[in-house]
């Protein structure tokens, strides 16, 4: 762990866009419960159920430290007002259109959200100087490199879906402003993160629905499990204390500039059908009997790529940590939570 390391520094504030969110929800209460302040934005869209979202704030209103206003990233200035008023210390942009699939059918909202809300986010911190922007980027800039782990020192110039080309701009655009302006920067590239009170359009939410609307699940793995698809896939707790201890320690990176991209993954990637297979045992655990998904296996879907699989050594020298929970942990943490809210039996 680097020498200079700092804890976090509960006298300062952090402005959480997408707090709503999965990741947002689970860093704001996170701080809140160690006593900072936190101001948590978000648009609430309808991309999935809102009420998740909403259930997401409810256990976050409690908190006498938490502020939330709704408002979108690309709306300019409300977002400079918000900044001028409350005058974060630390910024966490997590407010993103996400999906890999989505973005193929509806390429507007992702440079709406993605592109001009996070210039937005920038152009702020320029305005009302931060002490550290840390921003969400995605596995996904890896594209479908050939060679493993990734590292962030890879060749990432091929993104292979319209938010991957996203995420690896929003790298590109924080580094000139990091340059330009002194904003210490950090992006993260999360490695499919999961767990309970998640996102519903991805697969393992997904599953679990289909399963109690007695629909089979859909695999795009061509049904080859000799070269099946490898997924990274993160516990959501593991990802909040990667960012937790990035908070507070801005790093100097390439040609001097105060802007790093750090991977938070698993470091140890499973096979898509291992991961199933460990979630049907989970499902049937909480439930106390055995159910079996019905599986229909289809092509690879244009956009998906065949693995991510991310190196976690730079971040491991920069805070000390790299995530390790084991899917069987995270996926019964995530079946007993979906049982409990949905009460299915
Ligand atoms: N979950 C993953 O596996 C994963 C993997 C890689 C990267 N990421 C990135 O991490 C971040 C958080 O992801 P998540 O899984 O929590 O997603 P999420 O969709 O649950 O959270 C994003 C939140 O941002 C809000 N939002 C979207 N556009 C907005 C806008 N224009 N203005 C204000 N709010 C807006 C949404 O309402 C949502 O509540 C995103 O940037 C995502 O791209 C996530």
């Amino acid at each position: 762990m680097r020498q200079d390391f700092k804890q976090l520094d509960k006298s300062k504030t952090y402005l959480i866009t997408g707090a709503a969110g999965f990741i947002g929800y689970y860093l704001s209460k996170k701080l809140l419960e160690q006593g900072c302040r936190v101001i948590g934005i978000d648009n609430i869209n309808d991309y999935y159920d809102v009420n998740l979202k909403y259930t997401r704030l409810k256990n976050l209103e409690h908190f006498e430290q938490f502020t939330f206003i709704k408002v979108d990233i690309s709306d300019k200035e409300t977002i400079n007002n918000i900044f001028k008023e409350y005058k974060p210390n630390i910024v966490v942009n997590l407010a993103a259109q996400a999906g890999v699939r989505y973005s193929i059918e509806n390429p507007d909202v992702y440079i709406q959200s993605n592109i001009i809300g996070f210039y937005n986010i920038l152009e702020a911190c320029r305005h009302y100087p931060v002490d550290h922007l840390v921003y969400a980027s995605s596995s996904s800039v890896y594209g479908a490199n050939k060679k493993v782990p990734f590292a962030e020192t890879d060749f990432v110039d091929n993104p292979v879906s319209l938010y991957a080309s996203t995420k690896k701009s929003n790298e590109l655009m924080a580094f000139t402003y990091s340059h330009l302006y002194k904003i210490p920067a950090t992006g993260l590239r999360f490695f499919t993160v999961y767990g309970p009170m998640g996102r519903p359009d991805m697969a393992y939410f997904g599953f679990a629905n289909n399963l109690f609307a007695g629909e089979p699940i859909k695999i795009f793995n061509n049904g080859d499990f000799e070269n099946d698809l490898y997924r990274d896939f993160t516990y959501i707790d593991d990802i909040v204390e990667g960012i937790e201890r990035l908070l507070n320690n801005p790093s100097v990176g390439e040609n001097n500039v105060a802007h790093k991209v750090f991977n938070i993954g698993n470091n140890d990637p499973e096979k898509l059908m291992v991961f199933i297979e460990t979630l049907e045992k989970c499902l049937s655990n909480s439930l106390g009997r055995e159910v079996q998904f019905e599986k229909v296996f289809e092509p690879i879907k244009p956009g998906d790529v065949p693995a991510t699989y991310a190196t976690t050594e730079m971040l491991q020298q920069a805070v000390g940590f790299k995530p390790e929970t084991s899917i069987e942990e995270g996926l019964q943490k995530f079946t007993d939570w979906y049982c409990d809210y949905y009460k299915v039996k």
